[in-house]
């Protein structure tokens, strides 16, 4: 398989990266002032805010108010997490262009996450799924645990694709792999996607890799190598999940573009650009980026 000649980068900062922030919960107009400043970055996908119980994510209880406030450019698809219908209505209400699903590949982890069983989810998902469609509005699947659980280890990559299948034929159209708590390696990337992509075809195929162990950069090339062309990221590297004890944010963006450019890979976004806007937004949290590239371009 050739590498893909353009990569499309879904942009996780706002949501993935601020979830996990501990302490006060961020300000509604420095979430908005984020999406903003990636909306002018070339990003053509950005998941701006998450439909969850406010009393599992205070992070993220602000979601509509998020929504509201920020200035939409055309071209750009603002999507948003929805674990169930009172989510989607949430959403629905509040103009996301798009939806997300997000189930996982590891039983403990589902209960962990969304407080029921992998079987129980799916069929919660399944009006979620029915009722963005009848408002034309498309919906994402995420498995989670996809390179191992921080609670049941090592995941057999055939429940990986059997999650990912279901998710599929229940009408998601992109399955987003998540490595939630970055514990894969390339080899280890590669036969996860092979036994995924034998039930869902590598086109409708994403990766959402978290860099806990500092091999985010390395799996994704593995994949990318695949043939997969969609990649998670969020500037300077925000974030993690909050029910995955110890797992740091997903890659950062800025690096996985500084990689793309040097393959020739096309994907529209401003490297500088994202790096400013990664520096502004941990100038806020009261750190420096954690992006590697970030902090080698330096601030200009
Ligand atoms: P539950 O407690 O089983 O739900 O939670 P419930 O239906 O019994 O409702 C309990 C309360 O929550 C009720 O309020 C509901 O109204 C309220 P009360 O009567 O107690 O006042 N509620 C809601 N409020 C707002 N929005 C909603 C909503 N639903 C119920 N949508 C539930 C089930 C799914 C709601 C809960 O477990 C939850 O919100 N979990 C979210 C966990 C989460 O957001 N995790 C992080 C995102 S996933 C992730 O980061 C991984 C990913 O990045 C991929 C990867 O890295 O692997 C995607
Ligand atoms: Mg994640």
């Amino acid at each position: 398989m050739a590498f893909p000649k353009h990569v499309r980068l879904f942009e996780m900062g706002a949501r993935d990266g601020l979830q996990n922030e501990s302490g006060p919960v961020i300000d509604t107009a420095i979430k908005v002032e984020l999406i903003n400043q990636l909306s002018d970055t070339g990003l053509t996908h950005i998941e701006a805010a998450s439909f969850v119980s406010p009393k599992w994510v205070p992070q993220m209880g602000d979601a509509s108010a998020v929504m509201a406030g920020i200035t939409r450019k055309s071209g750009i698809t603002y999507s948003a997490l929805t674990p169930n219908l009172k989510g989607l209505e949430g959403a629905i209400a509040a103009g996301v262009d798009e939806v997300a699903v997000f189930g996982a590949a590891s039983e403990a982890f589902t209960q962990k996450n969304i407080n029921c069983s992998i079987k129980e989810s799916l069929e919660r998902f399944a009006p979620v799924i029915e009722m963005a469609k009848e408002h034309n509005i498309r919906v994402r699947g995420y498995v989670s645990t996809v390179m191992g659980c921080p609670y049941d280890g090592d995941i057999d990559p055939a429940q990986v694709a059997a999650v990912s299948r279901d998710l599929m034929d229940m009408g998601c159209y992109e399955i987003s792999l998540g490595d939630t708590i970055g514990a894969g390696t390339p080899l280890k990337a590669k036969r996860m996607l092979e036994a995924v992509a034998k039930q869902v075809p590598v086109a409708n195929l994403a990766a959402h890799f978290h860099d806990t162990y500092g091999q985010a950069l390395a799996n994704l090339y593995a994949v990318v190598e695949e043939g997969v062309a969609v990649i998670d990221a969020s500037v300077a590297g925000l974030g993690g999940c909050p029910y995955a004890k110890g797992a740091s944010g997903n890659v950062a963006t800025e690096d996985v573009l500084y990689m793309l450019n040097g393959l020739g890979i096309e994907t529209g976004v401003d490297l500088q650009k994202l790096a400013q806007t990664g520096h502004w937004i941990t100038a806020q949290l009261g750190r420096s980026s954690g992006s590697k590239v970030a902090l080698a371009l330096g601030c200009k």
